[in-house]
């Protein structure tokens, strides 16, 4: 099942048997970390060094999950260029699971300015090609015992592409 990951902790994905994983993430650093990690269970896993706000993928997938890199896109170009993505790499029936900041959460994640979401704006910004399935709020503990509020959505990819 070809998977696209934002550099989203990979292990158990891989341990549920799913393969062809891509992994992005726009931090070298972050993606070397993830492989030594993973050391022999992340060996066929393709790793992207590249922003997500200007990627281009070269294959569709039946899975995309980004946990808490999507709040980073400020600008507006770099959203609409990262849904389009989504509408023209995401397989019909394939499924989006997405983890932001919520509107009453963090406003900026280590030191960068992020965006926050709620549950309706999530749907609206998507729901020309994606429905939603159902959204959950989390709470955070981070490892410096700050709490930071998340919303968690899962969408899928609507049959016809509009
Ligand atoms: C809060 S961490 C989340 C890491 C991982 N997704 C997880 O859930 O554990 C945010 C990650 O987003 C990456 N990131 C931030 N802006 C990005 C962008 N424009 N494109 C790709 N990755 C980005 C950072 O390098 C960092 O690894």
């Amino acid at each position: 099942m070809p998977s696209f990951f934002i550099n989203f902790s990979p292990k158990s994905k891989l341990k549920k048997g799913y393969t062809n994983l891509t992994l992005v993430d726009i931090s070298k650093n972050a993606l070397k970390k993830t492989r030594k990690r993973l050391g022999k269970l992340g060996k066929t896993i393709e790793y992207i060094v590249a922003d997500v706000g200007s990627f281009v993928p070269n294959q569709q997938y039946n899975f995309w999950h980004d946990r808490a890199t999507f709040h980073f896109l400020t600008e507006q170009n770099q959203i609409e260029h990262y849904t389009q993505n989504l509408q023209n790499f995401l397989r019909p029936n394939g499924y989006f699971l997405i983890g932001t900041f919520t509107e009453d959460g963090p406003t900026k994640c280590s030191g960068h300015e992020v965006k926050q979401y709620s549950e309706n704006t999530l749907s609206e910004l998507l729901s020309k090609f994606l429905h939603k399935i159902k959204c959950l709020n989390f709470e955070h503990l981070t490892p410096f015992d700050t709490l930071q509020k998340f919303i968690f959505c899962q969408f899928q990819m609507r049959e016809l592409n509009f």
